[in-house]
């Protein structure tokens, strides 16, 4: 695992979407798993940005999202709000797993088969839980888990709370699994903060266990962790 050791989370965001822009600009067609959650807002800012000002297309772009909420839009509506909205990407190469599916058994196998039809995801974006969850894979979960449902856990809940101040706050969410995200070619892992301390702590110096479901990430091949100096604190206070 490379990890590129960033100030803050200003410095994360460039670094990130220059590291997406690269791709998008040397692919012909490019597969991007995408994430959500706070960190990866400053990313999307750039990356829209850069579409307008330089007139990159991003037109054969594919995008899969690792998850969203059971019964809820809240996710398509993020990424439609922080990045579709200003890109050129067609909507039908647009994918989140829809979580108002009438049967979500059906849905999880679907999205599967999305993924599989693209032909796999080229580079994958992640960010971290507090508790180490990657999508929303809580700890405990199998490393060769697929698409499933999920109940979310207090911390994972407690940790989201804030998004949800007008709405119910849904309990369970679909999620790629552990083992559809390790089948990407690439994954980069965003962490920002002292919040996501330990759980940078533990993908790093920990061993690789269930309870803490980054630590998957160890067997994959080509991962790369960018983390800012608060992600980094008990990294850095051990070596
Ligand atoms: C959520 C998402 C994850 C995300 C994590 C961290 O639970 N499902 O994909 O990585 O939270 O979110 P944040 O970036 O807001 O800290």
């Amino acid at each position: 695992m490379k990890l590129i050791a960033v100030s803050d989370e200003e410095e994360l965001s460039r670094i990130a979407a220059e590291i997406l822009i690269s791709k998008i600009k040397t692919s012909d067609r490019l597969v991007l798993g995408l994430a959500t959650g706070k960190t990866p807002l400053g990313m999307y800012r750039y990356l829209s940005k850069y579409s307008i000002e330089s007139k990159q297309s991003y037109d054969h772009v594919h995008t899969v999202n690792l998850d969203e909420y059971v019964g809820s839009q809240a996710y398509h509506t993020y990424m439609k709000e922080h990045f579709f909205q200003y890109v050129d990407i067609p909507s039908e190469q647009t994918h989140l797993p829809n979580g108002e599916a009438d049967s979500l058994t059906v849905e999880c196998k679907s999205y599967e088969d999305i993924i599989s039809n693209l032909g796999g995801i080229d580079l994958q974006v992640l960010g971290i839980g507090e508790n180490g969850h990657i999508g929303f894979n809580e700890p405990g979960t199998n490393f060769d888990s697929r698409t499933h449902v999920v109940q979310l856990t207090e911390s994972t809940l407690s940790a989201n709370a804030k998004y949800f101040i007008d709405t119910n706050q849904p309990k369970k969410a679909i999620t790629m699994g552990i083992g559809t995200i390790l089948e990407s070619k690439e994954i980069l892992l965003l962490a920002v903060g002292e919040r996501k301390a330990n759980a940078v702590k533990e993908l790093f110096k920990g061993s690789i266990n269930k309870d803490i479901p980054a630590t998957a990430l160890k067997v994959h091949p080509n991962v790369t962790v960018l983390a800012d100096k608060g992600a980094r604190s008990l990294l850095d206070k051990e070596s």
